[in-house]
């Protein structure tokens, strides 16, 4: 918007960037070497008007061709880098309760499989959320959102998959909805009935397909509940043809499907993804080269969860320079869960993307702001600094980019701005408290 003497109009400028990382070109995913470019403007800027982006660049160019509303917000970064917000592609946010006891089980050598078949693992997730009245549910899934936001999340994807009946789904999709409508935090919503065969359909397994596609599917979508489907496509969990069901019921009522794939054998779901073009294939730990291919010929992007893999202990991590190298998108995620990643760190996630997935931080930075925004179809509007699109910034405390995957375990996030507003800034230690208790 041009003011009256051809300036910029804006209500929010934030000056004094060491590194301005814009992410900024060509609409779309950046796939294999093209994820090496995050556009670092020194000493940049950035203004907004409301909730978008206005204006971009060094930090003399932007005030030169800005004019401030009466009432603008302006902030100095102080030297340090600014940055999109994070986009976290594949989140489980939505349960009660928490599952610490299973640290003990996994020392003592039990597999996560072996814990989930003797009825612990997602379904005593499960049966905490069931037993939760819907206020505690939306209250602890916000707390969870608080805390995404407060390590600089501002948009990402929720999947249901703890309720595993009719009622207990839905009201994990409406808790969502009603979340999304009052946290800063921008949710999309994925339907994941098929997160594993709740008790009750323990010995028939496929009359519990048979629900998920003939009665959840078809409420969810008629709700517009969620826009995408997902499916834990595993050994003992679902199996690809139950998976392909699944999924192609969701997609016939216009819920684009995503696949918890081949996360702890190579059960063909890669290939599975690629047949059914899905969004996104996820995990993928143990994908063959074929299955690797197929993504990349039919253009699903790649989500890698290393902080699952890291709390897994198996050692085993995607092979993402194979994935790179076939010049798949790659897009990094949380995993957010109570189970196999009870973390909310997308910081986390980049250090270990690079020091186990051997993404170069440039590329993690990528995977975690750009490449997650067209995984969850946020593309258009999150991911990168560019004027036309929200204004989610974050201010990081560190000079440069490289401190994300290197300063690792701590929270380095010292404001966050969502749609233009600041959401969280981090408070400070009281240095010379000791004084006064002497
Ligand atoms: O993405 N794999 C399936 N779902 C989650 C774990 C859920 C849980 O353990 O509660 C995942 O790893
Ligand atoms: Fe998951």
């Amino acid at each position: 918007m041009k003011g009256n003497n051809g300036g910029i109009k804006a209500d929010l400028l934030i000056t004094g960037a060491s590194q301005l990382v814009t992410l900024a070109g060509p609409p779309g995913p950046r796939r294999g070497r093209s994820m090496q470019d995050i556009g670092v403007i020194e000493n940049g800027a950035l203004a907004a008007l409301g909730e978008k982006i206005v204006a971009v660049g060094t930090s003399a160019e932007v005030k030169e061709r800005v004019i401030l509303e009466d009432g603008s917000q302006v902030v100095d970064a102080g030297g340090r880098v600014v940055m999109p917000g994070f986009v976290d592609p594949h989140t489980h946010p939505v349960y009660a309760g928490s599952r610490e006891h299973e640290l003990a089980l996994k020392l003592a050598g039990r597999s996560y499989l072996e814990i989930l078949k003797s009825g612990g693992g997602i379904l005593s997730t499960v049966r905490a959320t069931r037993a939760a009245s819907r206020e505690d549910l939306a209250e602890q899934t916000a707390r969870r959102l608080d805390l995404l936001l407060e390590h600089g999340v501002t948009t990402a994807e929720a999947k249901s998959g703890y309720g595993l009946s009719l009622e207990h789904e839905i009201r994990s999709l409406e808790v969502l909805r009603e979340l999304n409508r009052r946290h800063p935090v921008d949710l999309i919503p994925t339907f994941m009935g098929a997160h594993a065969v709740p008790p009750e359909y323990r010995d028939n397994p496929g009359r519990y397909v048979d629900l998920v596609i003939g009665e959840m599917i078809p409420a969810v979508a008629s709700d517009g509940l969620a826009e995408y489907c997902d499916v834990f496509c595993e050994e003992g969990v679902f199996d690809t043809e139950q998976s392909e069901k699944i999924l192609c019921a969701g997609l016939a009522l216009g819920l684009k499907p995503r696949i918890h794939a081949d996360e702890l054998a190579d059960t063909g779901g890669a290939a599975l993804a690629a047949r059914l073009g899905a969004v996104t294939a996820d995990h993928l730990l143990f994908a063959s080269d074929q299955g690797i291919e197929a993504l990349a010929e039919a253009g699903v992007m790649a989500v890698l969860l290393p902080c699952t893999s890291f709390n897994l202990a198996s050692g085993r991590y995607a092979r993402a320079r194979k994935m790179l190298e076939a010049n798949l998108a790659v897009a990094i995620s949380t995993d957010c869960n109570p189970g196999s990643s009870p973390t909310q760190s997308m910081q986390l996630a980049i250090t270990l993307a690079c020091l186990y997935l051997r993404m170069t931080p440039e590329e993690a930075i990528t995977a975690a702001t750009l490449n997650g925004a067209w995984a969850v179809g946020m593309g258009n509007l999150a991911g990168s600094l560019e004027p036309g699109k929200l204004a989610d910034v974050l201010i990081i405390d560190a000079p440069n980019y490289l401190h994300l995957p290197y300063h690792f375990g701590v929270n380095l996030i010292h404001s966050v701005f969502k749609r233009g507003t600041l959401v969280y800034s981090r408070s400070r230690v009281r240095r010379n408290s000791k004084e006064a208790w002497r």
